[in-house]
């Protein structure tokens, strides 16, 4: 693989053309996610890496145009939407602390008296949706449109089949519902959360479109795209501060010794990051470690910040 600093052969298109040459080895060690029977119909060998930056260079390689199932990246949005909503008024229902448990864990959400952990863990998240509700009744709406002027782009949409699949199958989520419900953690009927969160998880954008959307993380709040104050920038670092902490769930340690850069997965087998003062970058590959994390995903983000340098650390 070429590197950085060996001189002007480098250029961040040929790094990711690289990327995916170098990963497919890989193909194959992972699984897609089938408990969403939906997801399951994805090609696993599909491979897309996009790269944005505040230079004002943007390249993709592979499936970088292809439209994905974001899944639990929307929990950064949503995140993004309430923290401009409230300020910190939803810090009063959800907490801000590493899980350290899978992201559908059931059993610390009832022993700490309905609170989750932190807005990426479904409890949090499904946490987050109701208080999203207060404010539409079209929650997946109000998040594509935030992702579509954050990233100044006009595609994107629910998959009706993928959020129809999720919701019929979504037993789990439904008693984390039912617990946040019993602490008065959410408003809204449960079953009527699961739905709206089942929708805003079945929202497709390409890796493209994401890494245009998550730029203004890396630029103090502020879009490129369409010239807007998508946060204050103090925000913007706090969101930062969170997927750094939590966006990779029980790997997030083992995600930041690796990679060191804020991310947020999603069992679609998106990964979005964020390297401040410098850009913002996604890749898409179907299969998942064991986690719930791309795992050619995680590699391919590896090899892109060992070569361009981009970390927080
Ligand atoms: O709630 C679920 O199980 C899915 N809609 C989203 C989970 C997810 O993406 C976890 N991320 N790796």
């Amino acid at each position: 693989m070429r590197n950085p600093q060996s001189g002007s052969e480098f250029s961040l298109s040929h790094l990711l053309d690289d990327i995916r040459d170098h990963v497919r080895p890989a193909f194959g060690r992972g699984r897609v996610a089938d408990y969403i029977p939906e997801l399951a119909r994805v090609d696993p060998r599909k491979f897309g890496m996009a790269v944005v930056t505040l230079d004002g260079e943007e390249v993709g390689t592979g499936d970088c145009d292809e439209p994905f199932s974001l899944q639990s990246i929307t929990k950064l949005f949503a995140l993004i939407l309430a923290l401009n909503r409230g300020g910190d008024e939803i810090w009063t229902r959800v907490g801000k602390e590493p899980s350290g448990t899978a992201f559908n864990h059931l059993a610390i959400l009832e022993a700490e008296q309905g609170a989750p952990r932190n807005p990426f863990v479904n409890a949090g998240a499904l946490a987050v949706t109701d208080y999203l509700m207060g404010r539409s009744a079209d929650v997946a709406g109000l998040m594509a449109g935030l992702v579509r002027v954050s990233g100044g782009i006009s595609g994107g949409q629910v998959n009706e089949a993928v959020a129809l699949s999720e919701q019929a199958t979504a037993h789990q989520n439904r008693a984390i519902a039912h617990i946040l419900k019993v602490h008065g953690t959410i408003d809204h009927a449960p079953d009527a959360v699961v739905d709206a969160y089942c929708r805003q998880c079945a929202l497709e954008f390409s890796v493209r479109d994401l890494a245009r959307a998550a730029l203004p993380l890396a630029a103090s709040g502020f879009s490129p795209f369409s010239r807007e104050t998508i946060m204050p920038a103090r925000l913007a670092r706090r969101v930062n501060a969170v997927m750094m902490t939590c966006g990779m769930y029980e790997s997030t340690g083992s995600f930041a010794y690796r990679v060191g850069l804020p991310a947020k997965s999603g069992v679609g087998g998106g990964i979005v990051a964020v390297a401040p003062g410098r850009g913002a970058v996604a890749v898409w590959s179907p299969e998942l470690d064991r986690v719930g994390n791309s795992l050619v995903g995680t590699i391919a983000l590896e090899l892109f910040v060992q070569n361009a340098g981009w970390s927080v650390l």
